[in-house]
């Protein structure tokens, strides 16, 4: 489905999936529950899911001529994270906007994990005092125009890479991929667990799981407490992808978004949510974020329990990564 576009390798390869098999059995052992580590999936400062958006949109960049990537986030941005390091990696300069989009206050929680990375790989950071907002937002566009007035050539990555004409074709490729790990392993997966919040990942896997009749068994785990918005650019993206690589048409049935678990906001973790990412970590060593997976931890460890998943299921918990994140939370883990 992918073959007639462009990709800049930014990944080790395909990423492994592995059974969890104390989860399943914490869990009751109804449901057989699995990983797909897109966490581990690179050398790139950590690495995570936005690397397989990239690897499509830096032929683009490269071929713009461009000598800036300009892209958004929160303080505690996974994604910009993500963008200094493929800066670095193709030699060319990076201009961060970091906006206040989590009302979160760790006494150096714009001084760790993902924005210290950042500034370690040379980007320039800049934090804008606006809120949450996955859409096309002001500071960046002023950013691009900055850029510009000092002779420079940007290239813009909106927030997550997501509303970009390719920023879909990553996650069909994850779709692909773990099509053929199936039939390596000997195995189906009845279910996909996706964390959603800028929404490409979640499209481009409905798009890529469409082709075998999957689309609607990707559940997306809302994590940006504004699911209205999240839901219509998830559906947005899958549509354009799907358009675009000439694949079947996305419909608004196709997408499948659980709101219940994103509370209380964006970026902070509830109580819940908080003894998933203790539970995961202290059952199988699987480290996950208070912002996206642990999130997603918590709904596919609840839906589990509500007996959502029938009797025998095969989930693939697909882990996005973001664990630098938690050291812009240490109080909330003081003591563990
Ligand atoms: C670790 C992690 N998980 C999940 C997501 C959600 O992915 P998307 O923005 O493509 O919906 C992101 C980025 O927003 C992320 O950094």
């Amino acid at each position: 489905m992918l073959s007639k576009f462009e990709r800049y390798p930014l990944t080790f390869g395909p990423t492994p999936i592995e059974h969890l098999p104390r989860l399943t059995a914490h869990l009751g052992g109804d449901v057989l529950i699995y990983a797909k580590r897109e966490d581990c999936n690179s050398g790139l400062a950590y690495g995570g899911n936005k690397l397989r958006k990239l690897e499509y949109i830096v032929p683009d960049a490269i071929a713009s001529g461009a000598d800036t990537l300009v892209t958004i986030g929160g303080v505690q941005s996974n994604h910009t994270r993500m963008v200094a390091a493929v800066a670095a990696k193709i030699g060319m300069k990076c201009r961060l906007i970091q906006e206040a989009w989590v009302p979160h206050e760790d006494a150096v929680y714009d001084r760790v994990g993902n924005i210290m990375l950042s500034r370690i790989m040379g980007a320039e950071t800049q934090l804008v005092d606006d809120g949450f907002d996955i859409g096309i937002r002001e500071s960046w566009t002023k950013a691009l125009e900055d850029v510009k007035a000092k002779g420079g050539k940007p290239y813009p990555i909106p927030a997550g890479a997501s509303v970009h004409k390719f920023g879909g074709l990553g996650f069909v490729g994850f779709a692909e991929e773990v099509r053929a790990q199936e039939a390596e392993m000997g195995l189906h997966f009845d279910y996909i667990v996706v964390c959603t919040v800028t929404g490409s990942t979640h499209a481009g896997m409905v798009v890529g799981f469409a082709a075998d009749g999957r689309a609607r068994n990707v559940i997306g785990i809302d994590a940006s407490c504004t699911p209205a918005q999240t839901k219509a650019q998830v559906l947005e993206i899958a549509k354009n992808t799907a358009e675009l690589i000439g694949a079947r048409a996305i419909t608004a049935e196709d997408i499948v978004l659980n709101e219940d678990y994103a509370y209380p906001v964006y970026g902070v973790p509830s109580k819940e949510t908080v003894e998933a990412i203790r539970l995961s970590a202290r059952l199988e060593g699987m480290i996950t974020d208070p912002v996206y997976e642990g999130k997603s931890m918590q709904g596919m460890i609840d839906l589990v329990q509500k007996g959502f998943f029938p009797k025998g299921s095969r989930v693939l918990y697909a882990h996005l990564g973001g664990a630098p994140a938690l050291n812009g939370y240490s109080y909330t883990f003081r003591n563990g």
